[in-house]
Formats: structure tokens, C-alpha cells, sequence
């Protein structure tokens, strides 16, 4: 027997974690700015994540949604209070596909329409829905390729009005910084002007903050800096800081109905326990406010770094682009320099994706490796 092999690996075996750090069955010590693909949001193993964890694991770990959990209200109110979107209805499950999935599900049939609008570089996740509305044919099997979508170019409000006047549009999907594609964003008139385009052809607009949410980039949401009202936010990854779940918070004006969307294990006790942890770290310790600041210490110290081409993204969600492939320098700070990294679509963009307990010290640790792997091209 054997694993399926569908990742590519680097031959690490991390086996206890602490923060920013990770430790291997050697006992070497990496610097985690990565975090487990952006995941990891208060850190690894956070006491209060850790106690709490535990003690609703003794109490009770699961029972199935055909009772009543009020943890899942519980969060549905702390949610919306801390991110300032009141009065959006929660629903949760198990996955960043997942919550897209039930996001388009959603669209389809709240407007009773079928043609989504997607955009190029976009990441969705891989289920069926989720990945027709990904911008790689590579991930698609021939089942994935009946949905009707259009990827139109991130910016290009027009061929956007064009496609959703023809009346045949229930979602427009959008990641308001792209992850996985390279860290691009629009501008705001672009946001703003999409989202009134779906105000007049009765079309949701999805915004996918599985990776952008949860405090990564200062603000709760990335799409606030714009100041838009999406009418599904699609959430996932920092939201259980590593317990598998996703969750889609809803517009008012989209009503539910009995057995409309469901699953087995969505906002179970532990992801509830998981998610309130979160939620209460991310106050008790301004974890936004510290990642508005540490950013702005990360930006200062890397604008000294001349190979450095372009810095993209926001708060702790950055993209250092250089003129040549990163490939090799990723293996050196890994290998070398025990600090994990990210890649992307764009084989020049290295990705920053950090616990938020980011602290001053660690970012010269990184400054420190990149300069020296950089003198040595
Ligand atoms: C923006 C975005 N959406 C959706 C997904 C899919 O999430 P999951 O892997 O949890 O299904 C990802 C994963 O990287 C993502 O970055």
C-alpha cells in the first residue's frame, strides 16, 4: 500500500510546532512563513486554542446538525460582530471548496440563473463548481468542464457588463487579492463598479476571503478596504487556525430553506471550538492592529532589497516578485535557512503567508537569509 501521490514533497517531517516555529523529528527549528498555506492565523498551538480544543473534546467532539449546537450561534454573533458584517446568516462546513461550492449553489438558486463569472489567475478550490470557476485547465477533469463560465481579466469592467447583461449570470466569483495566482488586485472603482453591476442584473457576487480573511491582510476582510457589501463571503483556512473548515456568510436579502444546502460534519463542536478561539485571540491580542504594524516593518525592511521587483498583496499576505525564477532560493531558505515559504502561479513570486503573531525579530531572521542567498546569485 502506498500514498497517492499527488503532491510534491519536500522531505520534512514536521512533528510539534510552537507559534512561528516548527520543529522536526531531528529537532530542527524552522521559521514558519508559510503557515501551512496561510492556515495557521494566531499560531501554532496557541494555549487558549489548545485548552479550549481540549476541553470541548472531553465534553463532546461531535453530534450531527439535526440538533440544535449553539456554538454554532454563538459564533455566528462573534463572527459578525468582529468582522462588521451584521446581520449575515452563517453557514459552515468542512472546506475552502466547499464553502464555494455551497456559494455558487447558493447563486444559482437564489437567482434561478446558471453562468458564472470568473477571473483569470482566480483560485476556487477543486470540487466540482469550485474548480470550473478556477483559472486552470490542468486541475479540470472532463466532468468539471460542463459548468457555463466566462474568466474575464482582473480590471476589465467592460467584457464584465457585456457578459452579465445578457441575463444569464446568478454568480460573479472573485478573490479580492488573489492567492495562488500572483497576489493581484484591482482597484477600488473596479470593486465597487462589479458590485453594482450585480445590483443591477440581479447576479451574487461571491467574494472568495479563503485565504485573504481572518486578519491576514489587517483588515478582517480584504474586500473592506474597498468598501463593498459582497452578498456571499466565502471563508476557510485561518478561520480554524488548522481545523479542517469553511464556512459562507450570507447576505439578508438571500432567504434559506429546509435542506437547501447541508453536511455531515459542517460547524461541528470542534470547528465552533476551533473558529471562538480564533476569534478570541484575534481581540484579546489586537492580532489586526499588530498585523497593520508589522507589515509596515516587513514593507520598510524588504524596500531595501533592490532584486526585489515588485512587492505585492497586504498586511501579512505578500508576494516579493524578483526577474528570475524563485524555485532554487525557496529550497535555499528552506534547506539552508530552516524558514518555509510560499510559491505561486507566477514561478517569480515568492509568497509571505505567516502566522499573524509575526514578530520584528523574525522578519530580520528572514531579511537576514534572503540578502545573504541574494548575494550569492
Ligand atoms: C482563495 C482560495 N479559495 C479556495 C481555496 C480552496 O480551499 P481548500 O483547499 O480548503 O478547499 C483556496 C486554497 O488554497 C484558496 O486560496
Amino acid at each position: 500500500m502506498s500514498l497517492f501521490n499527488v503532491y510534491p514533497l519536500f522531505d520534512i517531517n514536521p512533528i510539534h510546532a510552537n507559534d512561528v516555529y516548527l520543529y522536526d523529528e531531528h529537532q530542527i527549528k524552522y521559521l514558519d512563513l508559510y503557515g501551512g498555506h496561510a492556515v495557521i492565523s494566531i499560531g501554532h498551538s496557541h494555549p487558549t486554542y489548545v485548552k479550549n480544543l481540549q476541553q470541548q473534546l472531553e465534553q463532546l467532539g461531535f453530534y450531527s446538525n439535526s440538533v440544535k449546537n449553539t456554538l454554532q450561534e454563538t459564533l455566528a454573533h462573534k463572527l459578525c460582530t468582529m468582522s462588521d458584517c451584521s446581520q449575515y446568516q452563517l453557514f459552515l462546513c468542512n472546506s475552502g471548496a466547499e464553502a464555494n461550492e455551497n456559494a455558487l449553489k447558493l447563486a444559482s438558486f437564489h437567482t434561478q440563473k446558471s453562468k458564472v463569472i470568473a477571473f483569470k489567475n482566480g483560485f476556487h478550490g477543486r470540487t466540482s463548481a469550485a474548480v470550473a470557476v478556477t483559472d486552470n485547465l490542468k486541475i479540470k477533469a472532463p466532468i468539471n468542464t460542463h459548468h457555463p463560465v466566462e474568466f474575464i481579466d482582473l480590471g476589465d469592467l467592460e467584457t464584465v457588463e457585456k457578459i452579465a447583461s445578457q441575463g444569464e449570470v446568478c454568480a460573479i466569483i472573485i478573490e479580492i487579492i488573489q492567492g495562488v495566482g500572483g497576489l493581484g488586485e484591482a482597484s477600488t472603482t473596479f470593486y465597487q463598479e462589479l458590485s453594482q453591476l450585480c445590483q443591477q442584473y440581479d447576479i451574487l457576487l461571491i467574494v472568495d476571503e479563503i485565504q485573504s480573511g481572518f486578519g491576514r491582510t489587517g483588515d478582517f476582510f480584504a474586500f473592506q478596504k474597498h468598501q463593498i457589501k459582497p452578498d456571499i463571503i466565502t471563508m476557510a483556512k485561518g478561520m480554524g487556525n488548522g481545523f479542517p473548515m469553511g464556512g459562507l456568510l450570507i447576505h439578508p436579502k438571500i432567504k434559506a430553506s429546509l435542506g437547501m444546502l447541508g453536511t455531515t460534519f459542517g460547524g461541528n463542536h470542534l470547528a465552533c471550538t476551533a473558529s471562538l478561539s480564533v476569534l478570541e485571540v484575534l481581540e484579546k491580542d489586537k492580532l489586526l492592529v499588530h498585523t497593520q504594524e508589522i507589515a509596515k516593518y516587513f514593507r520598510k525592511q524588504l524596500a531595501a532589497i533592490i532584486a526585489i521587483k515588485q512587492l505585492k498583496g497586504r498586511g501579512l499576505m505578500l508576494g516579493l516578485e524578483f526577474d528570475f525564477p524563485i524555485t532554487a532560493l525557496r529550497k535555499e531558505l528552506l534547506y539552508k535557512h530552516h524558514i518555509f515559504t510560499g510559491n505561486s502561479k507566477d514561478p517569480n513570486l515568492l509568497r509571505i503567508l505567516p502566522p499573524l503573531t509575526l514578530q520584528k525579530q523574525h522578519i530580520d531572521i528572514f531579511i537576514q537569509a534572503l540578502q545573504l542567498e541574494l548575494s550569492t546569485l
